[in-house]
């Protein structure tokens, strides 16, 4: 259960789409071109040891403005610093970073940029100071720095306004937005028609990320699934036809193992007879145990067996119940549910622990033994260094002692997910 029930965490929400497809270089960056020539003179100035003025790349939100500066960092090979407001900095932490630049510009002999992300709401109130700050770095700086904002005429902006070159970037076109999220849909195998990648498209106003996040919706396929599921639960229960069974389960789009959970969790609901019960029981386990083979010896040409043996379930009883059953969702379903707050903490971690390694949050995951780990190794290190807190500690204790449970348990079934 618990082993479904990350594995799902895994792959729907901690890896966000909008993360895992976020622009490496600049030509991924959809639009912008006018921004993007503007950066690369910029960059390109600094490289010959030109001195440039910082540039704020400003506009609306989820439009690449983040992405954009992330990637002229990648492509030009620089050692970027960022800055962002969730790393709760003030302006003894500003002034401390030239320091620390020049340090690691003699250790890696990159050219560093300064990035501060979203640099409006690094003014807010509990960041009093921080603009002063920044402007104090950006007088006495020999080095590149790149901010970005929503709205650069807020109030609090006014001095920093004078001191940087304020670059536009325009909201995306939803012809933009649909040339990003069918991209995605491609690589991702994501089944879903043009007409509705379109409707996201419109939808979301020129927020890409809005747009990605929507698509990532869809393609869980929450309520299609749902009713795939249920229709093929009639079939198997309702029907004592082993041929519409396994054809039933072929035409589903809900996979194997899904199909057996909904089958395990409802099989004692809808058959009444304990012979019954036994007996589909019984195919399901011997369903599991064919798997367990596919998996130990690669020999895929045992799953036609396994789906035979699932709907075998149909033919466990002697004749249907004409009833209605309300099925229910496996535990694992119900689990899941309740770890949204688990999946948006592990997120709330790994983004932590990624900031200081210039890693994102899904790269994190997807090493989490490793990295946690090494957070554990010193705590108050940790503590201090990727600013975590007690119960986050606690949290990434526990994780860890989770996944060590997980891998022996795979180790002794001989299975993967
Ligand atoms: N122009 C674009 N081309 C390709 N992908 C984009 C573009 N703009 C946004 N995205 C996608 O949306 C995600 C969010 O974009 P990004 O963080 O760059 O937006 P932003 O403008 O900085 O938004 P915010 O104002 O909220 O900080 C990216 O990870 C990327 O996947
Ligand atoms: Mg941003």
């Amino acid at each position: 259960m618990l082993r479904k029930a990350l594995k799902a965490c895994l792959s729907i929400l901690v890896v966000l789409l909008a993360e895992k497809y976020r622009p490496k270089r600049l030509e991924d960056v959809q639009g912008h071109d006018s921004v993007k020539q503007r950066l690369r003179r910029w960059i390109e100035a600094w490289l010959k040891g030109k001195k440039q003025k910082p540039i704020l790349l400003y506009g609306k939100i989820g439009i690449g403005k983040s992405s954009l500066a992330y990637a002229l960092a990648n492509e030009y090979k620089l050692d970027a610093i960022v800055v962002s407001p969730s790393q709760a900095c003030d302006a003894s932490h500003i002034k401390n970073l030239m320091p620390k630049v020049h340090m690691r510009r003699n250790l890696w002999g990159q050219l560093p940029i300064i990035i501060f992300d979203d640099i409006q709401a690094l003014s807010g109130q509990q960041d009093r100071g921080a603009i002063p700050a920044v402007i104090q770095l950006i007088k006495e700086s020999q080095i590149p720095i790149l901010l970005t904002a929503e709205d650069p005429w807020d109030p609090k902006l006014r001095d920093l306004r004078e001191k940087v070159e304020l670059v536009q970037m325009r909201k995306l076109s939803s012809r933009q937005v649909l040339a990003i999220i069918k991209r995605i849909a491609a690589s991702e195998h994501i089944k879903i028609s043009d007409e509705a990648l379109k409707q996201i498209a419109e939808a979301s106003d020129g927020d890409a990320r809005a747009a990605i996040n929507d698509l990532q919706v869809e393609s869980v396929g929450y309520r299609e699934r749902q009713n795939d599921i249920f229709a093929t639960l009639r079939t198997i229960f309702k029907t004592t036809s082993l041929k519409s069974s396994v054809a039933k389960i072929r035409s589903s789009d809900t996979d194997l193992d899904t199909i057996k959970m909904w089958l395990d969790e409802n099989i004692a609901k809808e058959y009444e007879k304990g012979g019954e019960v036994a007996k589909a029981f019984d195919y399901l386990s011997r369903a599991d145990v064919f798997e367990g083979r596919i998996h130990s010896r690669q020999y895929w040409g045992f799953l036609r067996y396994v789906a035979l043996l699932v709907a075998a379930v149909s033919v466990a009883k002697k004749e249907p119940y004409h009833k209605y059953t309300k099925y229910t969702y496996p535990q694992y379903i119900k689990e899941m549910f309740k770890t949204v707050m688990l999946r948006r903490k592990i997120k709330e971690v790994c983004a932590k622990i990624g900031r200081r390694l210039h890693l994102s949050p899904g790269e994190v995951w997807d090493d989490f033994p490793i990295y946690g780990r090494v957070v554990l190794s010193d705590k108050e290190k940790a503590k201090a260094f990727y600013r975590l807190g007690d119960d986050e500690l606690e949290f990434i204790e526990s994780l860890i002692k989770a996944e060590a449970a997980l891998s022996s348990g795979q180790r002794r079934s001989g299975r993967r997910f």
